[in-house]
């Protein structure tokens, strides 16, 4: 186990800022948790194009792995989307990844958005719209977003074995995931592409009539629209230079918007990425890369040291973004598959990760300036940031600071919702939050799916400490130790 100090250790305000300051990191920190009655900068309303936001709080999407196998809701899932719903966070961004296709799950339980499951989508929606009613009494300044996904290279629609459709042979991610750098059977071919932008439109007409303000067409975390962000080396339409590149993600943005001209499209986005790590016990390290410098694999890597991001593109795919309509951009980066101590820090790695190798402060402090830096580079598209769970305690005194500071425009939660979704609400109303509840970043919840077990904070949420598979979880855990 890595021993960087936990942040649980730091018991003070000052003590955390000492922290900051010995690993040489810039972040605002404000020294008290701020009710909105107190002016909470994150109590203020947001507007993102015509949709009115009552707060800066959002809730980043986060599937489950417990869908039914035919994409329809399990209790599980829809009680995801209550605890979204009774958060207190007033943008729900897009709930969980729907594949639009089957073939493109990233598990046999994804939630689809297909034709079959119109009336589970619904009933997701229907469910957070229906907990946040209740708990706060209108859902006028609330927005519900569903998240549209194809998992490209990560598909597994079947059973745990990897199934994958991708943008272009990548050699390191090819050898981490076992594909042959001459099967081109996996490759898409143009022909198939729009095959596939099609179900993306069809998908948002489902969302649109479910009732969904806004879709998310999702481009990050090495997922398909995300690959195709570094498709340099494929020919044709789809890749080469930026253009070709992101043909693929702004047909579907503009197809959904001229076929849905009342339904918002949103994106989220891996701003940057890093080289793919090794799976290992010990200390994360990169694959080698030395062959490949200048490296020209990643989105948003830096040609002559892929290990640091270049926003360039980045930048300037934001102002084209902006340009095509898209009301706002969630910012993240990399991948829980192959680095994802940058994705999502924590200081217990997940089953398929590696011990961290920096302190994982140091990965939230990065998605925060790389955000930061997006903000300055296109001030007039409303941004969200991501990575925040990992400050644990100081979650809120860094959101409302970066908030009032104006780093970010919202701020996102991703694993702080499964083991204490009322943060949002408990800061806002009460100006403190509940230390037994707070995410320790176990990295359970991504353990358990990695071992075909279904997502949830089986550490610290009662619901699942009791399911039988808490004691599978604990068995595999036990195995790998
Ligand atoms: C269990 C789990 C499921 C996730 N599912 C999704 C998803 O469906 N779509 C997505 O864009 N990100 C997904 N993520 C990533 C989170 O949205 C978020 O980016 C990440 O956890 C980092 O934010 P955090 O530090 O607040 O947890 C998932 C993360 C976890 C832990
Ligand atoms: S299992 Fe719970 S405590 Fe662990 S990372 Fe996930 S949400 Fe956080």
């Amino acid at each position: 186990m890595s021993d960087y100090p936990k942040i649980a250790q730091l018991k003070t305000v000052a003590a955390f800022r000492a922290r900051l300051a010995e690993l040489g990191l810039e972040l605002p920190v404000d020294d008290a948790v701020l009710t909105a009655a107190q002016g909470s900068p994150l109590a203020q309303p947001i507007s993102l194009g015509p949709l009115q936001v009552g707060n800066r709080w959002c809730i980043h999407p986060m599937e489950g792995w417990d869908a039914n196998r035919d994409g329809s809701p399990s209790e599980l899932t829809l009680r995801r989307w209550r605890h979204f719903g009774f958060s207190g966070a007033k943008l729900i961004w897009g709930g969980e990844a729907a594949a639009v296709q089957p073939d493109g799950r990233a598990n046999p339980n994804q939630t689809l958005a297909t034709p079959a499951n119109k009336a589970g989508l619904a009933a997701l929606r229907n469910e957070c719209l229906t907990a946040h009613q209740q708990t706060f009494g209108t859902t006028n300044d609330l927005v519900i977003g569903l998240q549209l996904t194809h998992s490209g290279r990560f598909c597994r629609p079947n059973s745990k074995q990897l199934e994958p459709r991708i943008a272009y042979h990548h050699p390191l991610l090819d050898e981490k995931f076992g594909i042959r750098p001459d099967d081109n059977s996996v490759v898409w071919t143009d022909d198939d592409l729009e095959r596939l932008i099609n179900s993306y439109v069809v998908a948002a007409g489902l969302a649109r009539d479910a009732g969904y303000q806004f879709v998310d067409i999702k481009a990050c975390h090495g997922y398909l629209l995300h690959e195709f962000l570094s498709a340099r080396s494929r020919p044709g339409r789809f890749g080469g230079d930026l253009e070709g590149r992101t043909r693929l993600l702004f047909t579907i943005i503009r197809r959904v918007r001229e076929t849905y001209p009342d339904l918002h499209v949103m994106v989220r986005l891996s701003i940057f990425d890093t080289l793919p790590y090794k799976t290992s016990r010990e200390v994360g390290a990169p694959m080698a890369y030395a062959d490949l410098l200048p490296y020209r694999l990643g989105f948003g890597t830096r040609e002559n040291n892929p290990l640091e991001y270049d926003l360039t593109e980045g930048f300037e795919l934001l102002r084209r973004l902006r340009a095509a309509g898209v009301l706002a951009v969630n910012i993240s980066c990399g991948s829980p598959y192959y680095n994802p101590h940058i994705q999502r820090p924590a200081i217990f790695p997940p089953s398929d990760g590696y011990q961290p190798p920096e302190d994982p402060l140091v990965g939230v402090a990065r998605q925060i300036h790389a955000a930061r830096a997006c903000k300055e580079a296109v001030p007039n598209l409303p941004l969200v940031g991501t990575g925040y769970s990992y400050l644990q305690e100081y979650v809120p005194h860094v959101a409302q600071a970066a908030i009032r500071a104006g780093w970010i425009d919202m701020v996102g939660l991703g694993r702080m919702v499964l083991s204490y979704p009322e943060l949002p609400a408990d800061t806002l109303h009460r100006g403190t939050t509940d230390r037994k509840k707070i995410c320790r970043t176990f990295s359970d919840c991504t353990t358990a799916p990695r071992n075909n077990l279904p997502s949830g904070c089986y550490p610290l949420d009662p619901y699942y400490k009791q399911r039988p598979e808490a004691e599978e979880l604990r068995q595999v855990k036990q195995e790998l130790r």
